[in-house]
Order: C-alpha cells, then sequence, then structure tokens
C-alpha cells in the first residue's frame, strides 16, 4: 500500500534527524539505505511510528504515495549518480527527487536536465544547518522546476527554521535546476569568511590586546547582543569559555590547522569563473592552507624576521575591533552577494535576493540579525548593483571605515596575518577608487602583444606603435 509521504534515501546523520523531524510534524516517512547497518542502527533507537525503514528499494518506492516524494540525504559526488541510475528505471513520471546533499550544482543542473528528459521532476536543495538544522529547522534554498515546488513546499516548510514577525519558514524557491545547491555553495563560501574574519579578531585581540580567553569570551558574548549578534558571534563566546577536561582551556589544546570540505573553495573557483570578485572568501580558503602547513610555519618562524609583541587593550580599541568587523562582514557578504547577481544573470535564475537573505535568518550557521538589514537593502532596491550601496551600509561603512584602516596598519605593524581584513580593506578602497592603474596594464598589453586599449576622450580600439626609450 502506497501510505508513506516521503521517502528518505541515506539514514546517516542528516538522513536519519531529518526523518524525525519529518515524522514529528506528522508526516508518515519512509527510510531507506544502500546497505543496511545504518538502518538497523536506526530502528534500534526506536524512531517514532510514522517512520518506516526498508531494505530493499523497490518495496521503499512501492509504500511512497504518487507522485512519489524522495530526498537524497547521501553523499555528494558518485554515489549521488549511482543512486540516480539506480532509481531512475523504478520512477514513474511526475515523481519528484530531490537531493538535500552538498552537491556541486553543475553536477545538480546535469541531472536536472537528464531526468527531466525521463519526466522526473528533480530538485537541488540547498538544506543548510548541519544535524541540528535537519533536527530543529533548518535554511533550505529549493532550485528546480518551478511549477512542481508547491507539491513539496508543504513538506519543506514544516522541517524549515522560522524567522521574523510574523514567524516565516526559512525556505524559499530560488530558481530553476542547480540554483538551490548554487545557494547553499556561496552560504558556505559567506560563512567561510566570516569564520575566518572572527578567527583574525581572535588573533588580534589575543596578541595585540593582550586578552586572555574567558575576557575575549566576555567580548564576543557582549558583541552578540548588538548588532553583530550572530550564531558564529554565540559560538565564539561559548568556545573561548570552555575548560579542557585534560587541563587548561579547549580552544588553547586544539591544533592550530582548518580543514574544508571543499564548498568554500567551489565558491571561490565559481566567482573566478563569474569574474565577480569573492576576496575576503579566497583569503579564507588560503588562510586555512597556510593553516595546514603548521610545521613549516614552525621552521619558518624562526628564520623569517617581523615584529610580534603586544599591546595593552582597552575599551576605545576593542570598540575599534568590533568596529572593523562589522565592516569586514559587510564587505564579505556585500562579495557573497555581488556573486548572486551575477549567476543569476549568466544562468537565468532570476535569484530573488531579499528572500535569499530571509531564509538565512535562521537553521543556518550564517544566522545574524545583520540579514534583516541585508532583506531590507535588496526590498528597497532589487536591483542594487552592491550592497555596500545601500544607504544602511554606506553610512556604517563611512563611520566605521577609519576603524578598519587603524586594525590593518597595526596589524601589520604587529606581524599579525590577517588576511581577510586586508582584503576587506583592499576591496573598500578598489571599489571607492577612481583610479586603479589599468591604464597602464592595457598600455603594457599593447605594447607587448598589441591587445589594444580604449581611449579616455573618443570612442573605439586603438593599438599603438610603441617606442623604445630605453
Ligand atoms: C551547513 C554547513 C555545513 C558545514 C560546512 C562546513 O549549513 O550544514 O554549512 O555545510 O558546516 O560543510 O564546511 P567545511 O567542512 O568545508 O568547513
Amino acid at each position: 500500500m502506497a501510505t508513506m509521504d516521503i521517502g528518505i534515501i541515506g539514514m546517516a546523520v542528516m538522513g536519519t534527524n531529518l526523518a524525525l523531524n519529518l515524522a514529528d510534524h506528522g508526516f508518515k516517512v519512509a527510510g531507506y539505505n544502500h546497505t543496511p547497518e545504518a538502518m538497523d542502527r536506526f530502528l534500534a533507537t526506536q524512531p517514532p511510528k510514522n517512520f518506516q525503514g526498508f531494505y530493499k528499494l523497490e518495496e521503499f518506492l512501492q509504500a511512497l504515495k504518487r507522485p512519489r516524494q524522495i530526498m537524497l540525504l547521501i553523499k555528494a559526488g558518485e554515489p549521488v549518480d549511482m543512486m540516480i541510475r539506480q532509481l531512475t528505471p523504478l520512477l514513474e513520471p511526475g515523481d519528484i527527487v530531490m537531493d538535500g546533499g552538498n552537491s556541486f550544482f553543475k553536477d545538480t543542473r546535469r541531472r536536472h536536465d537528464v531526468l527531466a528528459g525521463k519526466g522526473i521532476n528533480y530538485f537541488g536543495i540547498g538544506l543548510s544547518g548541519g544535524e541540528s538544522g535537519a533536527r530543529n529547522g533548518a535554511s533550505i534554498a529549493v532550485g528546480g522546476p518551478r511549477m512542481v515546488f508547491p507539491v513539496i513546499q508543504p513538506i519543506l516548510e514544516a522541517v524549515a527554521a522560522r524567522a521574523g514577525s510574523p514567524e516565516e519558514p526559512c525556505c524559499t524557491y530560488v530558481g530553476a535546476d542547480g540554483s538551490g545547491h548554487y545557494v547553499k555553495m556561496v552560504h558556505n563560501g559567506i560563512e567561510y569568511a566570516d569564520m575566518e574574519l572572527i578567527a583574525e579578531v581572535y588573533l588580534m585581540l589575543k596578541y595585540a590586546g593582550g586578552l586572555d580567553n574567558l575576557q575575549m569570551s566576555k567580548i564576543f558574548h557582549s558583541w552578540n547582543e548588538g548588532g553583530l549578534h550572530s550564531y558564529l558571534i554565540g559560538i565564539t563566546a561559548d568556545i573561548l569559555a570552555e575548560d579542557d577536561e585534560e587541563g587548561g582551556q579547549l580552544v588553547d589544546n586544539i591544533l592550530d590547522s582548518a580543514v574544508q570540505t571543499g564548498t568554500g573553495r567551489w565558491t571561490s573557483i565559481q566567482a573566478l569563473e563569474q569574474g565577480v570578485d569573492v576576496s575576503l572568501i579566497t583569503a579564507a580558503c588560503d588562510a586555512r592552507l597556510m593553516s595546514n602547513i603548521g610545521d613549516v610555519r614552525a621552521k619558518a618562524a624562526k628564520l623569517l624576521q617581523g615584529p610580534r609583541y603586544v599591546q595593552a587593550a582597552d575599551n576605545v580599541w576593542v570598540e575599534k575591533v568590533r568596529q572593523s568587523l562589522y565592516v569586514g562582514k559587510i564587505i564579505a557578504y556585500a562579495q557573497g552577494f555581488s556573486l548572486f547577481s551575477s549567476a543569476s544573470k549568466n544562468f537565468g535564475w532570476q535569484l530573488d535576493l531579499a528572500k535569499i537573505a530571509g531564509i538565512f535568518r535562521a537553521g543556518c550557521n550564517i544566522q545574524a540579525i545583520f540579514l534583516d538589514k541585508i532583506m531590507d537593502a535588496y526590498t528597497r532596491n532589487p536591483a542594487l548593483e552592491n550592497m555596500l550601496l545601500d544607504e544602511f551600509f554606506l553610512q556604517t561603512i563611512n563611520k566605521y571605515q577609519q576603524s578598519l584602516r587603524q586594525l590593518n596598519c597595526q596589524a601589520v605593524m604587529l606581524g599579525i596575518p590577517i588576511p581577510a581584513f586586508a582584503n576587506a580593506m583592499q576591496y573598500l578602497d578598489g571599489y571607492r577608487s577612481t583610479h586603479m592603474g589599468a591604464n597602464l596594464i592595457q598600455a603594457q598589453r599593447d605594447y607587448f602583444g598589441a591587445h589594444t586599449f580604449e581611449r579616455v576622450d573618443k570612442p573605439g580600439i586603438f593599438h599603438h606603435k610603441w617606442q623604445k626609450h630605453y
């Protein structure tokens, strides 16, 4: 009997937590895993009655109401293609397959097109919030066939986080084919930049300010009460207050090397392909790479000279660090949202940037009070060229830019690496610059390769026979 509302394929952390969330909301959930062990483990936890586990794919599919709604929560890459190959001959036209993993958006576009040819509706679901989001409410960006979205909307909205007043589900249709996964990818890129900025603040407070972990924890906690209120600032305050059972404080005993699963890197590569500057996201990826060569850094620390000394922090200085973080954050988000604008045009997605900011307000790692401001900015002007030009952000940047400048100068003089803040400063000064020196670059290109140039005083394309003067 086909009585189950939704089927989940993949009974690992994300799949089981989403199954429980769906079951809590009264949906009848069928589960399947390609190996029996994960299903055995989950069934041993005695899931609610409206969950039913299956060991055979055919039986799982038979149990689903038509059109079938199937959510894949499996490892991105080849496993998704493999599962689709197994599923396709068993599905019927009109069935719906959703990929809730961190798939690369170009794979999603390809899968969407192949399945569309067979009458199967394929959605790439940008599901943010990790385990706790899946269990308690996620941020959900949906990409796929618009006309079919109303069918999956009630289920997805039920398991989404809530934000705003009146509360709305953090779930929206963003556009066709791979756009949902694109939104998730850029979300993660912004997450990298946000985390890197916070890590650099930590370095500055510790080495320029001479503050200890508890003092820093209190500062982050107080910042979390104001305009910087966000999930990442909140967890940073907690982390810095955490003792290690084995002695000392846990943050001091964690290896100084940050790994990555790759979505930040995808964002950076994709931005280069789109011709959009996301220097803070790239800086965050590079900083993780630099962190990974700890042995080499330890050797180099003894060989390469540079200053390193501590100055005392006072409240005025700490406030300047806060202001710098605020400007850095604005620029990181401005870059990420510029990438959305460009991708929207190039892929024909018509992304609604206010709605995207809206779904990031709860359930995901970059949730922040600040996202209301981004939402307001794109609601005021959906065609806003760059977030920096919105009236609220302009005012804030103009008020705080001097602090960002001072922080950068101080870091350089003290020899403290803050690449994300340095890139924020450079982006800001580039963006407000009327002269970038590119006239000289064009002249060089024309000199060595007859690549031509345009002139400031008349239209046309020109080449010059450059003289050798020396
Ligand atoms: C989410 C997160 C999730 C995860 C990142 C971390 O919303 O579920 O963004 O995707 O936290 O994958 O990425 P790295 O492992 O690359 O730091």
